[in-house]
């Protein structure tokens, strides 16, 4: 593998990445697993495709000896953990997330240790060492679902997203003390274009994920996680939607309901994209050399990854059949 961080290899123009992959596959004893963030082609190509949560309870359950993972890195890390005698692949090990990143774990602790009487719910989109520091870990499928199981005396930290804990706030009526951090993408969407979008469409739903600020899921007729929002797109009897969230997900939408209209919801500035730039790294190519050569490869020091290990079962075992 190059220092980059993925492994670099010319590809035959004429080779059948698709049937290349399959083959690999088989002959590996590997998985796919894809996030609904990932390019189409990766999509359509993935054994499971998922939200974090079911992407999690695919790693732990699966049989195969290898798990690439087509997500980013802290996704690909819990899988580690959860299945740590699995070869756990991520196409380019750059995938990060912004919002991981807010918190570094040299600074979580200190702030856990100024209100010692707090437990600390963890969203998933954190570090193997954030995770190691808190009580249970929880996604955007569950985090209500989890909050309400703990009692209302006891005090609780919410780390990294300031945005879905103002709406478990608002959810729950809870007195959150929340770690101050955003994803890059979601905090960009627009409200005013939302607004003109809306007049141009009336009948549209506006869906969105909790990620967002305030200001977008005022307007929202739906928030919940990308496996949610899907859910709602097929059930209802709308035929109009616009969604706000990384637009990967759109992909899904579409294959499900080919009649009805689905449109991203815009950020402020720019283009009219809303594509996560590390989600995106991940390329049809890249997973082809990564099972080819089994690299990268994820890596874990054993003690973080039992301590890690811990609030993620916990929160598998208070979430159990919620999807
Ligand atoms: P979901 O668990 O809803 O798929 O969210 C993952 C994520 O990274 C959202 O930005
Ligand atoms: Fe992280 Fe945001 Fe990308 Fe999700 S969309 S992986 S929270 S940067």
């Amino acid at each position: 593998m190059t220092e980059k961080g993925f492994v670099e290899e010319e590809i035959d123009p004429a080779l059948d990445l698709y049937e290349e992959i399959e083959r690999l596959k088989v002959e590996k004893k590997a998985i796919l697993l894809a996030h609904y963030y990932q390019e189409p082609a990766i999509q359509d190509i993935a054994d499971f495709i998922g939200d974090s949560l079911g992407l999690s309870r695919q790693a732990a359950a699966t049989d195969a000896d290898i798990i690439v993972f087509a997500g980013v890195h802290f996704m690909a890390e819990t899988a580690k953990i959860l299945s740590p005698n699995k070869k756990v692949l991520l196409p380019d090990l750059n995938a990060g997330c912004s919002l991981a990143d807010t918190c570094p774990a040299d600074q979580f602790a200190p702030f856990c240790e100024r209100y010692p009487d707090h437990l600390v719910m963890s969203y998933i989109n954190c570090s193997a060492a954030v995770k190691a520091l808190s009580d249970v870990i929880c996604t955007s499928t569950n985090a209500e679902h989890l909050l309400r199981q703990i009692p209302e005396s006891q005090p609780v930290i919410f780390a990294p997203d300031r945005n879905l804990g103002q709406w478990l706030i608002r959810q729950t009526g809870r007195d959150l003390r929340v770690w101050d951090g955003v994803c890059i993408v979601h905090e960009t969407f627009s409200e005013r274009k939302l607004l003109t979008l809306k007049v141009r469409y009336p009948q549209a739903f506006v869906l969105a994920h909790p990620e967002c600020e305030e200001a977008i899921l005022r307007h929202a007729d739906f928030v919940g996680s990308t496996s949610a929002i899907r859910r709602f797109a097929r059930e209802s009897e709308g035929t109009a939607f616009i969604v706000a969230t990384e637009e990967g997900i759109l992909h899904q939408m579409r294959k499900d309901s080919p009649s009805k209209h689905f449109i991203p919801a815009p950020p402020e500035s720019g283009c009219n994209c809303s594509q996560c730039p590390h989600m995106r790294l991940n390329t049809i190519e890249k997973v082809y050399t990564c099972l080819k050569h089994e690299l990268p490869e994820i890596i874990l020091e054993e003690s973080i990854r039992r301590r890690a290990l811990r609030p993620i079962e916990r929160m598998m075992e208070m979430s159990a059949g919620v999807s």
